[in-house]
């Protein structure tokens, strides 16, 4: 389909939808809420300290350079590392692949990379790649929580290996990982393995201090903390070499080309600010609205399987549930009939209607993945948020399962 023709149906999409009476947004996984306090940062910037080129020679350079340095330091002290540690790039996506890409070229010699069987597509996707170049890539199983089996990433680590990668969060099933056993692991193996976490799903949730965490690297984004879209970042550990992976006129970075987005960092370094020094508020909020979520859908909608741990081994905002004999997607578009916004499976396998691999890793069949949701709660959320959804939610169930042609083999 072209892009005309697909515009067209999405505008018949957008007019035959009307308005919902009442709206509630849980597809931060995809792309989220912005805070005001950073919106309003970057409207400052864009029309003052940030609409210059940070690296060159006058006056409006030199405030912008300023001004994305504030924003770096405020970042770096929020995760206890030096601004000179952090690298922006346009996404996590971005940051994920400079990990893995960039720190091939520098040990060509190992050839072994680890990384979790659950890991996000913009880590497995470039990994993929150079098992075409002769890097055997070992997937670690995980459990049916989604924690990563210890003793088999134990006994595939070695010499060889030039880098672990898993994730500190899961994006899907908000699995925390107990990242200090893993770190303890590699290293006690081999002190030239690089680590590297993708910690965009961490950043904010989780108290994070690149110190203790000890890793060499780790990717962030900024929408994942309800900070503007189109930027990310990767901590490269001081004394971490990384080669680049795009060339062209560098600015105040060596690893990443062009000049960087001040506004969008600024507003990035708000919402990192905001979710930090709010931290236990916003947390126990996102954590109270998902176990009422949760323990809602399962007790009143029947046939249902919550994804991933409970408790404080899950992320604060993190609900996905399975209902069986129902259809994601379809179940997806009757919630936004009523205005309320979640996704089927993830965000970039829901547009290629793949199951999930993450949840076919623990060990969800086919159909159980195929009828999944993903909401996450936010500190933008109130009890009656969900409690709309909650009202709401068991229909739309009732409505997609009525249509559905394997609804007689529900008993
Ligand atoms: C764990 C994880 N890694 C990487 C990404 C990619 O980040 P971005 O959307 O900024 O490319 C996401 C985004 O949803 C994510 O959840």
């Amino acid at each position: 389909m072209s892009h005309s023709d697909l515009s067209k149906s999405v505008n018949e999409l957008i007019e035959s939808h009307g308005v919902p009476r009442r709206e509630v947004y849980l597809d931060h996984e995809n792309s989220g809420m912005v805070f005001p306090e950073a919106l309003e940062a970057m409207v400052g910037a864009y029309k003052s300290s940030g609409r210059g080129h940070p690296s060159i020679s006058h006056l409006i350079g030199w405030v912008s350079y300023q001004s994305l340095y504030e924003a770096t330091e405020r970042v770096a002290s929020a995760i206890n590392c030096s601004p000179e540690e952090l690298v922006y790039t346009h996404s996590g996506s971005e940051a994920n692949n400079l990990a893995i890409m960039g720190s091939i070229g520098v040990s060509p010699n190992r050839k072994k990379i680890v990384v979790s069987s659950i890991e996000h597509l913009s880590v497995m996707f470039p990994v993929e790649k150079f098992r075409k170049y002769g890097y055997k890539v070992v997937k670690i199983p995980v459990n049916e929580e989604g924690f990563i089996d210890l003793d088999i990433l134990s006994r595939n680590v070695d010499g060889e290996t030039l880098m672990v990668s898993v994730a500190s969060v899961n994006h899907e099933i908000g699995t925390i990982q107990d990242m200090k056993a893993i770190v303890d692991i590699v290293r006690d193996k081999d002190e030239g393995i690089l680590i590297h976490t993708d910690a965009c799903d961490a950043l904010g949730k989780v108290p994070l201090d690149m110190k203790k965490l000890d890793v060499d690297l780790a990717s962030f984004s900024s929408h994942k903390v309800y900070g503007p879209k189109g930027v990310g970042v990767l901590y490269v550990k001081d004394g971490v070499k990384l080669e680049p992976i795009l060339y062209g006129q560098v600015s105040t970075q060596k690893l990443w080309p062009g000049v960087e987005n001040v506004p969008a960092i600024i507003g990035f370094s708000k919402a990192v600010d905001m979710m930090y020094t709010n931290f236990s508020e916003f947390t126990s909020r996102m954590a109270n609205l998902r176990d009422r979520l949760i323990s809602g859908v399962l007790s009143n909608v029947e046939h249902t399987l919550l994804n991933g741990p409970r408790g404080n081994l899950r992320a604060p905002d993190n609900v996905n549930i399975s209902f069986l004999y129902c259809e994601g997607e379809a179940l997806t578009v009757e919630l936004s009939m009523n205005g309320i916004y979640v996704s089927s499976g993830s965000a970039c396998t829901s547009r290629i209607l793949e199951p999930s691999h993450i949840l076919l890793a623990i060990g969800r069949r086919y159909e159980e993945a195929h009828g999944s949701l993903l909401m996450k709660t936010s500190p933008f959320h109130t009890v009656d948020d969900i409690e709309y959804v909650l009202e709401v939610l068991p229909k739309a169930v009732g409505r997609i399962r009525s249509l559905s042609p394997i609804r007689h083999h529900m008993r």
